[in-house]
């Protein structure tokens, strides 16, 4: 696939209430992706919404989008992890204290990322990801991934990200591989 030349994506950062603001596109733009997990509570778009709400509540909580002729087709999101946050209580294996120690200022979670079917393999997420996490203050970056999404793991890793271990959110989430990143990142996306 040919590269997406930065002059034809074009990114914007938005905070909370910037990216609420737009949260009907970015609801849509999630159905469109997510229309085979729908039926799956877990994964419904009021479900959704619902963990929308409270990312986008968290202070420092920053917003990705990216468009191509004004089209959105893809973001990302996340924020940092409070100090008293649960993040890391469904993790399934035993660390040192340190490792899942947070302070609010040492990680930030990237919650969400996706990008539309017809625009994948031109390195927009790549994109997406080093834009969202370029000028953060935290120390390391953390995400769950699903280990059935092949795509989504395959891109973690050639990026840099490490496994840290297995972890469940929730009793209806899948088993998620937590993996994580320090900061800053080492590459930056190809201009
Ligand atoms: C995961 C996702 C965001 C990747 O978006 P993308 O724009 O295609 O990603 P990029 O073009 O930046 O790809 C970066 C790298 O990821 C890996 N990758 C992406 N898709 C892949 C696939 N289908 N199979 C294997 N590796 C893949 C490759 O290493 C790729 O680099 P390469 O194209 O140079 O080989 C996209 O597939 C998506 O939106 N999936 C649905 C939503 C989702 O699962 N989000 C992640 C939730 S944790």
């Amino acid at each position: 696939m040919t590269p997406i030349t930065p002059t034809r994506l074009v990114t914007h950062a938005y905070d909370t209430g910037g990216a609420r603001a737009i949260q009907d596109e970015l609801f849509a733009l999630y159905a469109e992706i997510y229309a085979d997990q729908l039926s799956d509570p877990f994964y419904s778009v009021e479900r959704f919404a619902d963990r929308f709400v409270g990312h986008s509540g968290r202070s420092g909580f920053l917003l990705v989008t990216g468009r191509i002729d004004d089209e959105l087709i893809g973001y990302a999101y996340g924020g940092p992890l409070g100090a008293a946050t649960q993040w890391w209580n469904g993790l399934r294996e035993e660390v040192p204290p340190d490792v899942v120690a947070e302070d609010g200022s040492r990680t930030f979670a990237l919650n969400e990322i996706m990008v539309k079917e017809g625009w994948r393999r031109r390195g927009i997420a790549r994109s997406l990801h080093d834009t969202l996490l370029a000028d953060r203050p935290e120390r390391r970056a953390t995400l769950l991934v699903d280990p059935a999404n092949t795509a989504a793991k395959a891109a973690y890793l050639s990026w840099g990200w490490q496994l840290l271990g297995h972890l469940q959110p929730f009793s209806d989430a899948p088993i998620y591989d937590a993996l994580v990143v320090d900061l800053p990142l080492s590459h930056r996306a190809a201009g």
